[in-house]
């Protein structure tokens, strides 16, 4: 899969410009006229001047590259992309509008995506799309959301029924934020408490607009409710632990949480997905149920393809602040590998200790060690 070169043009409306707002990429009028340098926060008076100026559309470009297919959901076809948008359309402005939601088109579109996984299955199709917008962001997001939650628990072993009402609940899951204030929504930096409260209350407003619904099952409906609960009792809005959580909203907390780390927002980069799945490593037993989020890496990494950064023989610096050397791929965690600790994050020499990173989920890598003094220090420590 080839890369996205630099200067690379993603389209912005002004409407989505907020002061604060930084930029991955210089900001250009539709014409290419040069407007605002890449990270410097958008100002009010820029968005004034472009305003009385009638410039509405804007492009940005992006400054690095960055391989596509990391960022995007496996196997899924334009046209149900399409129907799908329609559908999330539908039922977001229902609850909006505080109406009787009708899951019916949305039901179908699980139908549709149920099938194509299946039929589709193992062949990982990748299909690309780019996030123009932020009303972009959140159909793809939710159809990201929807695949991979019900790819994972195809793999999980789970049957077509449960398979296709966590699809419901994925494609559902997020609906209550229609209720929430784009301001605070989409506010880029950090909120304010009372702001997390208000953004904290959309797992309710989701639940109760689709609780009484009869064709939506239970499994669905906790899913909405349950998807910012944590495995440890800390998540929101109940703080209920995993043994009442159960499995199927954590799948998609983790489908969540993977693809929302590895997009890309106009105010930032993506993460690769091996620092994403680092980073869900990091989290389990703490946000993720630690069996299910191994076995969620384990087959991202194998849908990914992912090859191993870390050649045998290189260094690599720890979360804990140890240096250690490569010695072995393990071949399903291509990128935790078996490693012997060189030094202590302490500097002190270490007794070779062996770990092999597959099986520690308190360890991982934060970076090769590519200092060429860096290195013939550490061959010296380990001789
Ligand atoms: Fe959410």
């Amino acid at each position: 899969m080839s890369g996205m070169s630099e200067g690379v043009r993603q389209d912005i409306l002004i409407d989505f410009l907020k002061p604060g707002m930084v930029l991955i990429g210089d900001l250009f009028t539709k014409e290419g006229i040069f407007i605002w340098p890449a990270k410097k926060p958008i100002t009010q008076s820029l968005i004034n001047d472009l305003k009385s100026k009638d410039i509405s559309e804007l492009y940005y470009t992006k400054v690095t590259s960055k391989d596509l297919s990391q960022t995007m959901p496996p196997m899924f076809s334009e046209e149900v992309k399409e129907e799908a948008k329609v559908a999330i359309d539908g039922i977001l402005n229902q609850v909006k509008k505080d109406e009787k939601v009708n899951v019916e088109d949305v039901r179908n579109v699980i139908e549709k995506l149920f099938k194509e996984l299946i039929t589709k299955l193992g062949k990982a199709i990748i299909n690309l799309s780019i996030v123009k917008n932020y009303d972009e962001y959140t159909y793809t997001h939710l159809i990201n959301v929807t695949v991979l939650s019900m790819f994972f628990s195809k793999f999980l072993g789970a049957s077509d029924f449960v398979i296709k009402e966590i699809g419901m609940g994925a494609i559902l899951h997020d609906v209550g934020k229609v209720k929430i204030p784009t301001s605070i929504l989409y506010k880029p930096g950090e909120l304010t408490e009372e702001e997390l409260k208000i953004i904290k209350k959309h797992p309710i407003i989701g639940y109760f607009a689709i609780k009484d619904e009869p064709t939506v099952s239970t499994y669905a409906k906790k899913i909405v409710l349950f998807h910012h609960e944590r495995f440890d009792g800390n998540g929101y809005p109940l703080g209920l632990k995993f043994d009442r959580i159960g499995r199927y909203p954590q799948i998609v907390s983790l489908a969540d949480i993977f693809d929302a780390l590895t997009s890309e927002r106009p105010y930032k980069q993506g993460m690769s997905v091996p620092q994403t799945l680092n980073f869900i490593m990091k989290e389990s037993g703490v946000y993720f149920e630690p069996i299910l989020a191994q076995k969620f890496i384990m087959e991202m990494s194998k849908l990914y393809k992912l090859p191993s950064p870390y050649a045998i023989g290189s260094f690599v610096l720890l979360n804990t602040g140890e240096k250690a050397v490569v010695i072995q791929k393990d071949s399903e965690y291509t990128f935790r590998p078996v490693v012997i600790v060189v030094e202590s994050a302490f500097g002190r020499p270490d007794n070779k200790t062996k770990i092999n990173l597959a099986l520690d989920s308190s360890r991982y890598i934060v970076r090769s060690i590519t200092e060429i003094e860096e290195i013939e220090r550490l061959k010296i420590v380990m001789a």
